[in-house]
């Protein structure tokens, strides 16, 4: 066991105004005629504005219910979601969602797969072409605008999709295990990645993964949800400076620590590491 003492719990916290994101005594219940699930109960959250926020939990446990809530595509059935210091009213299309698979169109090239965000918004293409040549320099695509889906590696593939979900510069990034299908490799890669882009772009970001690691390196705190009927069990904040190197970063005495406390959390079977 690690010592849990350091460590701040804040699951009851009041949304200030201020919050990117603020969650207040979320509940959300599905009814059928089969069944009824309570996937989150009790769930209140604050993410500061630029703050990276990682989200771990068994399967099953509301992580994507949460972030389809921020996202307006679901309505809690009880407590209340912000975005903004705006409560959530409907499908939010400013903000950016990457998902599990990259969804690329694959008779679009890269370049057009990512400039397909501009014309659904209508940004002046102008705009929107200097900015896709910023994101494809930022992660590292360069030289590979004009190829098609299919002659792109599954890093690549995920490289567009988040470039896609920055193009219009959202002030909250959703990522929903963006990299669960990548190998060890590429996955490490693009944590380093998804780091700097985050550090030069200072998008607030939400991120569920399966991976403690994942969450410990890239965010600024984590937290950690209970099985169904998913609730916040504790809210970890990480202390480690935003610029991270990965081999160096690993090895510190704040990220193994911080790593361990979760690893006790989440219980041996239910972590995917
Ligand atoms: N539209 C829906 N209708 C009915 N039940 C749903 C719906 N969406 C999710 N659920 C249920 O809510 C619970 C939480 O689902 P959710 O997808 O949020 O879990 P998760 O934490 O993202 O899991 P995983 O790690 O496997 O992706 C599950 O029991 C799921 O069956
Ligand atoms: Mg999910």
């Amino acid at each position: 066991m690690t010592m849990a003492k350091q460590y701040t719990t804040r699951t009851k916290a009041s949304v200030p105004a201020a919050a990117a994101v603020g969650l207040s005594d979320v509940a959300v219940r599905f009814r059928s005629r089969k069944r009824d699930v309570t996937a989150l109960r009790e769930v209140s959250l604050d993410v500061a504005p630029g703050e990276f926020v990682a989200i771990v939990g068994p399967s099953g446990c509301g992580k994507s219910t949460l972030l389809k809530l921020v996202a307006g595509l679901l309505k809690p059935s009880s407590g209340k979601v912000r975005l903004g210091g705006e409560q959530v009213d409907g499908v939010r299309h400013d903000i950016g969602y990457v998902f599990q698979r990259a969804a690329l169109l694959e008779w679009r090239s890269a370049r057009r797969n990512i400039l397909l965000q501009a014309e659904i918004r209508k940004m002046p293409p102008a705009q929107a072409r200097g900015r896709t040549d910023e994101l494809i320099r930022m992660t590292g695509l360069a030289g590979f605008e004009d190829a098609y889906p299919h002659e792109l590696s599954g890093g690549m593939q995920q490289r567009v999709a988040l470039c896609r979900a920055l193009l219009h510069e959202p002030p909250v990034l959703l990522m929903d295990e963006p990299f669960g299908a990548l190998d060890a490799l590429t996955r490490e890669q693009m944590n380093m990645e998804l780091n700097r882009i985050w550090r030069e772009t200072r998008t607030t970001v939400l991120l569920v993964t399966h991976s403690i690691s994942e969450a410990v390196y890239l965010a600024d705190r984590v937290v950690v949800m209970s099985p169904r009927p998913g609730t916040i069990s504790e809210i970890i904040e990480v202390g480690l400076d935003a610029e991270r190197e990965y081999g160096e970063t690993l090895g510190r005495p704040e990220f193994r620590d911080a790593a361990a406390h979760i690893r006790d959390l989440l219980g041996a079977a239910s972590a995917h590491d």
